[in-house]
């Protein structure tokens, strides 16, 4: 028990914002045969799992394949009036698995998961990700991407139903705000 305490504290900055869920992470399906070229270039977020009312807005992210098979991630969003940008590395983590991509956005962090659970690679991506600690609980987030900044209704609510089916519970997935976007700031 107090061993439990000391992982609770050690960990309570990440779960901070999210509900931790018991037990392992779950295994979904992922994308069969992933196709990374096709991936590549800009995604919106639609939705996202979990809610972070005090977040940016706008959220978008930018792949480039590089020549040795990674992809460079400019991700950006508008918080406060300002445009922030960040920058990272996506690499296929599982050569047997190309959809499982890990993504790293400094040089000292370790990547994180980023599963394509699915995508048609024109319209819409679901992009997952968990993190098991001590194989205990887990925090997870989840992504609906879309090519454009609003996806249909009927879009989303499948793609909810594919993480539901998948045991991952987006039942607090709050959508992205994507409007006034391009004016400006
Ligand atoms: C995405 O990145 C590529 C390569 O850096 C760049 O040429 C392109 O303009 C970027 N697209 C957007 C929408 O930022």
């Amino acid at each position: 028990m107090k061993a439990l305490l000391v992982v609770l504290a050690l960990f309570l900055p990440i779960i901070n914002a999210q509900v931790p869920h018991w037990g392992p992470c779950p295994e979904p399906v992922t994308q069969p045969a992933f196709n990374l070229k096709q991936f590549m270039g800009r995604w919106f977020e639609i939705a996202k799992l979990p809610a972070q009312f005090e977040r940016g807005r706008c959220i978008e992210t930018n792949f480039t394949l590089k020549l040795d098979g990674t992809a460079h991630v400019v991700s950006s969003e508008i918080l406060k009036g300002e445009l922030k940008t960040i920058e990272g590395t996506a690499v296929v983590e599982d050569k047997r698995n190309p959809a499982k991509l890990g993504i790293s956005f400094s040089y000292v962090l370790p990547y994180t998961p980023y599963w394509i659970l699915s995508t048609d690679y024109e319209n819409s991506a679901l992009v997952y990700s968990c993190t098991d600690v001590l194989r205990l609980f887990h925090v997870d987030f989840a992504w609906i991407l879309g090519r454009t900044r609003s996806l249909p209704a009927a879009t989303i609510d499948h793609g909810k139903e594919v993480f539901t089916n998948n045991n991952i519970d987006v039942s607090r997935m709050i959508l992205s705000r994507q409007q006034g976007c391009d004016k400006d700031l």
